[in-house]
């Protein structure tokens, strides 16, 4: 398996060797991508909906039977962090996903109660609140239903929402803050509905830091020449050109376009391991559609790099390893013709034809959209939601 990603990898190296750069005109590129994103050059794609124009994150949609309160976010924050949850009163949802750690855990597959490890990577919660569905293969349709989910998982946190209730009504502050955060709603008492409210309503305020491309995008509406300056500057011309083949001869608008950085749809990449020691059916096992089988959620790449080890399963460290396969139209796996379970890769994959050079332009762009974890949000966000309703107000 290994001795397979680094042949494909050799095969892409001397490719890349062998093709031409075009390095295009930089200084005309950054002019064209300083004017709004409708005026920029037309992205490559293969289907029009799904590739959504990259932009500022807007601010977090609160749904309507869970709105945003200052007493709700800090009851979720104290959930979040605290290892009550689990049976063995070790183990917080912060344990594997830590804000120094890009709201991840760095492991390849995460380790749990009893030091039991799950199958999957641990994606990061930083921006969770911009998808549709959660988890890598969407089995739960809002940050509600998930937050109840890690709580029962047998190799998580391996407890039962009957007895964590039972726990957090003998504490001395659950009951209070419980009260204080629903308080005006008919039921404010400690309940699996409510302690999902409150995690989600928490975790909706931990949202991306701007990172350099989102100050370039900023640079034009600055009012002041120095910040104007800087913030464009900040943006290098590598990171500019990697901005370019993003959208372009890269292909990754494809799937990965949008604010998010994702279209919020599962697509096969190739990475099922399918009838090997690693298979992961993916979509498959939420939706029992044989079309699906394989299928991964598209993750954001805004914060990517903070985000390492990468995919579903965790077993990339390397990016240029990433884009060297992308670059081959993904990897070469064949299936019995016969097998109408076999996974099916996208047709969105294709060989790409990049250099080393624009290679590195790429990377350069992936750093770009990375800015340092948000350490804690949830005071920026109402902050400015507040303000917003002043303004609107
Ligand atoms: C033992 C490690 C572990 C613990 C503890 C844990 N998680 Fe996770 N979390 C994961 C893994 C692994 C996944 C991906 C699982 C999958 O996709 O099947 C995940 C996925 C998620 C997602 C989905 C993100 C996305 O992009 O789809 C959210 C949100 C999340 N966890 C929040 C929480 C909350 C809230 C808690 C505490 C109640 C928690 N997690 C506890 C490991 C953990
Ligand atoms: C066909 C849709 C599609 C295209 C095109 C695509 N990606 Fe992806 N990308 C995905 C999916 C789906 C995953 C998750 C796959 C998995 O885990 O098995 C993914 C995962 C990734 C990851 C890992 C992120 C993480 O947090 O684990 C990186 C990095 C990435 N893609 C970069 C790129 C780049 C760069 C391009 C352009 C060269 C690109 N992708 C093109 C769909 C796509």
């Amino acid at each position: 398996m290994f001795n397979k990603f680094v042949i494909a990898w050799l095969l892409c190296i001397s490719a890349a060797a062998s093709a031409k750069t075009v390095t295009p005109d930089l200084v005309e590129l950054r002019q064209r991508y300083l004017k709004p994103p409708l005026q920029w050059p037309k992205a490559t794609l293969d289907q029009e909906l799904t590739g959504q124009e990259l932009g500022l994150l807007p601010l977090p949609l609160f749904p309507k039977n869970n709105p945003l309160s200052r007493a709700k976010v800090a009851l979720g924050k104290k959930l979040f962090f605290d290892p009550k949850l689990s049976r063995s009163k070790q183990i917080a949802c912060a344990s594997c996903h830590d804000s120094d750690l890009g709201w991840g855990d760095g492991r390849t597959l995460s380790f749990g109660h009893n030091r039991q490890t799950g199958n999957r990577n641990a994606p990061s919660v930083e921006n969770s609140g911009y998808y549709h569905q959660l988890f890598w293969d969407g089995r739960a349709s809002s940050l509600e239903q998930q937050a109840l989910m890690p709580i029962t998982n047998p190799v998580e946190m391996n407890f039962t929402i009957k007895e964590l209730v039972a726990r957090l009504n003998g504490d001395v502050d659950y009951p209070k803050l419980f009260e204080q955060a629903f308080a005006g709603s008919k039921n404010n008492e400690i309940n699996g509905d409510n302690i999902a409210k409150a995690i989600a309503t928490y975790e909706r305020t931990i949202i991306s830091r701007l990172s350099s491309f989102d100050r370039f995008l900023l640079s034009p509406s600055q009012t002041h020449p120095r910040r104007k300056l800087i913030f464009n500057r900040q943006f290098s011309d590598q990171a500019l050109w990697g901005l370019h083949l993003y959208r372009t001869k890269a292909r990754c608008m494809n799937c990965h376009g949008g604010a998010l950085m994702s279209d919020n749809q599962f697509h096969n990449i190739g990475l099922t391991y399918y009838k090997r020691s690693y298979e992961d059916l993916g979509r498959y096992l939420a939706t029992n559609d044989k079309s699906d089988v394989g299928k991964f959620k598209t993750p954001s790449l805004r914060g990517v790099m903070n985000n390492k080890p990468w995919m579903h399963n965790g077993l990339f460290s390397n990016m240029r390893g990433i884009i060297n396969l992308y670059n081959m139209g993904g990897p070469r796996n064949t299936y019995d013709a016969s097998d109408d379970m076999a996974p099916k890769q996208s047709k969105l994959l294709k060989p790409l034809q990049l250099n080393a050079a624009e290679i590195d332009a790429l990377l350069a762009f992936l750093t770009s959209v990375t800015a340092t974890p948000a350490r804690d949000s949830s005071m920026r966000v109402m902050s400015t939601l507040a303000d917003e309703s002043k303004a609107a107000n």
